[in-house]
């Protein structure tokens, strides 16, 4: 390809399409109006050979664009056809790619039949590229500018989406936008740019004849366009993993911005400024390689995403936390927030590690919300026909968003009339597109099989719920701040924690021939012990077992011998004396435990006889530092043990049968 003009692209094995369009406006004079497409069913691999089969080769790809949702199509002729770029017609007039989920499209899809548009696909997708068209055929004036008629499609959409249209009335052009689901502009350039943030263009929006907002043309001259230079390259896309190939330089959208590249300018615009919105966009420098989205310098996936968590949780509070003015926006659930205040109780439905992030944060959930939360087992909830009312609030957690159990109780609970919110790592996931509402955490792809990142994003997006659940609270205030700037050294503190793993690693090689690990604590460590365990058995085929430590006498005690391995977890927080308690009665069985501690505690230091000193946190964010020793010694302990880290036997990344 000689030239890539505006591409989004995402990693992907399943169907992808192009749209291939004559590039700019004097091409479109030379060689007519037409945007081709061309979609392929297997590795991208397979379509690039196609494209580059072409002849003559094309000289600007659109758009490289993966959905896994179509591996439930049972034909490959509906593959292609649901694959994107999505069409508006057979001329391909307008054409679309999206990441997301539109929930009124079938209101949509009516209302245009009903104008005689008619529909190949069932896709909700197509019905953006119908209704760009519709409003495309419905304008009211000839310059109306590419912008205001996505902007006019975006006013018609509800659901979660990240957007980029091409269309062969307006040459040479591509728009993106998003609200819900993450989008970016790499922005690659041979010589350094003379801007490193670009100002919003903000119209205030007023109403037209047929009722839609009419918004002025903007028009390239008059506008001041920071980035106006020659020979510079933009890509959409919806993950920095997928622009890293061609630039680290890349700017976040916001929800709501409209980014539009013409003839070679960007600019990005808004319909109006809100408080708190901030002016411009920011190009920032990733500190991403293109072998990092591989494997890079890690010997497994799961190792490498361990290490991106200091970047991972910065990113799940992205344009969320403002922590100068101790706020918390979530956008995927401002318009059900009230409602989420009103109800009965909060029930957290997960399985596995997203299991364990609910147990985790169900303290601080019940600190700042004044609810009672309960914390349930997929599979387990739907055992017991858990009676679940209208006026319930039901958060489905999942990495994947496609876990079998977590969606059979998300539909049992829709069924009742409970309000249901997804927090997932995966957007048009299925548990993100049938709850109501939800938090997209932001992770970034995860690869390896046992969750590491996605835990502590979840995490951070449950404790921001619970911040912005009482950020009207005047009683509060003070306990909100001191967690916001726990957030806002967070990142810092993983890196702390991080550069103990040669420290980790000498442990695992003490340990790594033992048959079964024991790891204790309680209040917010009870869940770092369930998680820590679940890393060790699920990598390293040993026996591993998570105690609550008040359970200590109740039976747990009797297994307390010298040889059984220990560990434990001592933080500063309202339980200390307790786990100091059973820190003693492990000792007095002649156990000698491991323990982690804050690195202040110098009363635990001392009288243990090993311990892994981590940093100390504001107590509801300590289990994020807590478990990350847990993440690093199950993975030393497999590769010592000859393990395929990535892989475990018997265990797929996303479970999608009950
Ligand atoms: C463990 C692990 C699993 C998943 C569980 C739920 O490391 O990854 O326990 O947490 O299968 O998966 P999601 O979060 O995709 O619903």
């Amino acid at each position: 390809m000689e030239s890539h003009q505006c591409q989004g692209l995402s990693l992907s094995l399943f169907p992808a399409g192009v749209g291939i369009d004559g590039g700019n406006s004097k091409d479109w004079e030379k060689n007519g109006k037409s945007i081709q497409l061309i979609k392929k069913q297997g590795k991208v691999k397979a379509l690039d050979e196609e494209i580059n089969s072409k002849d003559p080769r094309p000289c600007s790809i659109f758009s490289l664009f993966q959905h896994y949702l179509y591996l439930t199509w049972k034909t490959i002729h509906l593959v292609r056809i649901s694959s994107h770029p999505q069409r508006s017609d057979k001329n391909n007039e307008f054409i679309v790619i999206h990441n997301g989920i539109i929930t009124n499209y079938k209101d949509l899809r009516k209302f245009l039949e009903s104008k005689g548009y008619e529909f190949e696909s069932e896709t909700d997708t197509e019905t953006i590229a119908k209704l760009v068209k519709y409003m495309y055929d419905n304008r009211e004036s000839d310059d109306i500018s590419f912008i205001t008629l996505v902007e006019r499609v975006t006013q018609q959409l509800e659901g979660a989406f990240a957007l980029v249209f091409k269309s062969i009335h307006f040459p040479g052009e591509a728009v993106g936008t998003r609200r819900g689901g993450p989008l970016l502009i790499g922005v690659h350039s041979a010589h350094k740019l003379s801007t490193d943030h670009i100002p919003i263009l903000y119209r205030t929006a007023g109403k037209d004849k047929k009722g839609c907002s009419s918004l002025p043309r903007v028009d390239s001259t008059t506008c001041l366009f920071p980035i106006d230079e020659k020979g510079v390259e933009y890509y959409f896309a919806s993950d920095a993993s997928a622009v890293i190939e061609h630039t680290n330089q890349v700017i976040f959208l916001e929800d709501d911005d409209v980014a539009a590249v013409s003839e070679g300018r960007l600019s990005i615009h808004r319909i109006k400024r809100i408080v708190g919105d901030h002016p411009a966009r920011a190009i920032q420098t990733l500190q991403l390689e293109l072998q990092q989205i591989m494997k890079g310098n890690f010997s497994s996936f799961m190792q490498k995403e361990i290490f991106e968590q200091p970047e991972s949780v910065v990113n799940t509070m992205r344009g969320r936390v403002n922590f100068d003015e101790n706020t918390v926006i979530l956008g995927g659930l401002k318009d059900h927030i009230k409602e989420i205040q009103r109800c009965r109780r909060l029930i957290l439905i997960a399985c596995g590690t997203s299991y364990h992030a609910g147990v985790a944060t169900r303290q601080v959930l019940e600190e700042l919300t004044e609810l009672p939360v309960m914390v349930e087992l997929a599979s387990d909830f739907m055992d017991r026909n858990t009676p679940v009312f209208r006026d319930d609030v039901c958060f489905f957690i999942s990495q994947s968003g496609e876990t079998a159990d977590s969606l059979m109780a998300l539909r049992y609970c829709k069924e009742r009339g409970a309000l249901t919110v997804g927090v997932t790592n995966t957007v048009g996931s299925s548990i993100s597109r049938e709850t109501d509402c939800g938090v997209h955490i932001n992770a970034g792809p995860e690869i390896g099989v046992a969750s590491t990142k996605a835990y502590t994003s979840q995490f951070v997006s449950l404790i921001m719920f619970a911040l912005l659940m009482c950020d009207d609270r005047i009683s509060m205030q003070a306990r909100r701040r001191e967690i916001i700037q726990g957030l806002r050294v967070l990142p810092d503190l993983i890196k702390e924690v991080l550069a103990l793993d040669d420290e980790i690693q000498k442990l695992a090689m003490e340990l790594y021939q033992q048959k079964s690990v024991l790891i204790m604590g309680r209040g917010y460590h009870y869940a770092t012990c369930l998680e820590g365990a679940l890393k060790i058995k699920e990598i390293t085929y040993m026996h591993s077992e998570g105690i609550l430590a008040g359970e200590l006498k109740h039976g747990p005690l009797a297994l307390v011998d010298k040889l059984m391995p220990v560990i434990m977890i001592i933080m500063r927080d309202s339980t200390y004396t307790k786990c100091q308690n059973a820190l003693q009665q492990v000792a007095a069985r002649q156990g000698r435990p491991i323990v982690i501690c804050d690195k202040d505690d110098y009363e635990t230091i001392k009288s243990s006889t090993r311990t892994i000193k981590v940093p100390h946190c504001v107590d509801c964010l300590q289990g994020i530092l807590s478990v990350i020793p847990l993440q690093l010694l199950s993975f030393h302990l497999a590769v010592l043990r000859g393990f395929d880290v990535d892989c475990p036997r018997n265990l797929a990344k996303s479970v999608t049968v009950e």
